[in-house]
């Protein structure tokens, strides 16, 4: 099983640049069957999530030219409206159902897999509800779940939770229904405003996307273009975190500052010295940084994805700070690991801990139980003294372009192993 080994404390600095965003890639891909027209998407990040969500693409009859960053998606004829057993690796692909119900009005699928951080197996309850409110069949049997409907017509759908992946689901499956949809309680993240305008771009009619209330005319077909992947707003508050928690000298580039307010705002409160741009974040060695308590929450709130890497962060902070997470079930239970190094954590419940700092990290063999989880670890042995070894990484590279090689240039010690 591949492995990263890391050897802790080697001075850090230069700089990096962010790949697109992760979270954008897995509902542009999917949107591509919206149209039978070919699709353009650049700064498409090199990752296994990407990969997956092109092999379903593929297996639903698209024919896909894959460029270095880039891809050209051809589906003039879908060929089949089931999700094959690939989703079981993939909790994003449920987005697929959206778009094919939309343009096939049948879609068969498996309960999508992915991430261990959910309650349970990741509920899709919200999904179901909202294509019967657009008057479409649902039905259950074995895992596997049937929904079909002789026609959308728009409709109303309150989300009980917010969901991003929810939002933008239904956002599409609206696009070709007949009639006016309301989304209500809809997920803010800026993923979905960037979507909706491109669709809208291709003759969709969407308004309301970056706010709670989204409402969206159907239409009979939308054409196709080209579009270009925003940022990683995650991977870069992640690298963010990595140099504050290492303290070393770095560049963050071709990211969005305006995207992660959330974090700097507890940057100028804690004492980690930045400064930033346009396009770029640039952070200088902070040598006393004070803890500061957060609670996750949907964007513009502090991202739950950041909260692993920051939990990490607090291990070298001083004083105490509590780690509420909101979103979601067990994405706090890798700190356990994390006291293993040697880190002063309490868990008090299964949605918070404290964290005491600044402790002395060590390092220790891990494993990765997701991925946000996964990078926290690598950003702990990156500040640990001695060596670390991580395995499960494939939760890693899901999300984290050539991890080892990015790091690698900025002076880290990792190397990508098999046993
Ligand atoms: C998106 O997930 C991201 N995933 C997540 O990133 C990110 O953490 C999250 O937004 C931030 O809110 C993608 O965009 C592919 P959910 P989202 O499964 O919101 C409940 C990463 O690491 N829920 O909808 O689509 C669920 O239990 C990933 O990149 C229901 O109750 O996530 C959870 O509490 C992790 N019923 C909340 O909603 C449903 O039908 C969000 O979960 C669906 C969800």
């Amino acid at each position: 099983m591949p492995k990263f080994v890391i050897n802790g404390q080697r001075p850090l600095a230069g700089e990096i640049s962010v790949r697109g965003a992760k979270n954008a890639a897995l509902k542009i891909l999917p949107a591509a069957l919206l149209s039978a027209e070919p699709i353009t998407i650049k700064n498409l990040p090199r990752i296994q999530d990407v990969d997956l969500s092109i092999k379903l693409l593929e297996e639903l009859g698209a024919e896909v030219d894959r460029g270095q960053d880039s891809a050209t998606i051809r589906i003039e004829t879908i060929t089949d409206s089931r999700i094959s057993a690939t989703a079981n690796k993939l909790r994003a692909s449920v987005v697929f159902t959206g778009p094919l119900l939309a343009r096939m009005r049948e879609v068969r699928f498996p309960h999508p897999g992915g991430c261990v951080i959910g309650a349970g197996t990741r509920p899709i309850d919200l999904f179901l509800e909202g294509f019967a409110a657009l008057g479409a069949e649902v039905e259950e049997a074995d895992g596997y779940y049937s929904i079909r409907a002789d026609k959308l017509s728009g409709g109303e759908y309150f989300f009980t939770t917010i969901s991003v992946t929810g939002t933008e689901t239904l956002m599409m499956a609206a696009v070709l229904a007949e009639g006016k949809t309301i989304l209500k309680n809809c997920a803010l993240e800026p993923e979905i405003a960037a979507l909706a305008a491109y669709l809208n771009s291709q003759g969709a009619k969407i308004s309301g996307a970056g706010t709670a209330t989204i409402v969206i005319d159907g239409v009979k077909r939308i054409s196709a273009g080209e579009f270009t992947i925003m940022p990683d707003r995650i991977e870069a508050g992640t690298f963010a975190i990595m140099a504050a928690a290492t303290k070393a000298e770095l560049t963050i580039r071709d990211c969005d500052p305006s995207h992660l307010e959330a974090l700097l705002s507890i940057f100028s409160k804690i004492g980690v010295k930045f400064s930033a741009g346009k396009d770029y974040l640039t952070i200088r060695k902070s040598p006393d940084i004070s803890s500061y308590s957060v609670k996750t929450h949907e964007y513009p709130g502090f991202p739950t994805d950041l909260q692993s890497p920051y939990t990490v962060l607090m291990t070298q902070a001083r004083g105490s700070a509590i780690i509420h997470e909101t979103i979601y079930d067990r994405r706090l239970l890798f700190t356990d690991m994390l006291a293993q190094m040697g880190a002063d954590i309490i868990m008090c419940d299964p949605h918070r801990v404290v964290v005491n700092g600044p402790s002395k990290l060590y390092g220790r063999k891990l494993t990765s139980p997701d991925l946000r989880a996964g990078i926290a670890m690598i950003i702990a042995g990156l500040t640990a003294e001695g060596k670390t070894e991580i395995d499960n990484i494939y939760q890693i590279d899901r999300g984290y372009e050539r991890i080892d090689e990015r790091l690698r240039s900025l002076g880290a010690d990792i190397t990508r192993q098999d046993d």
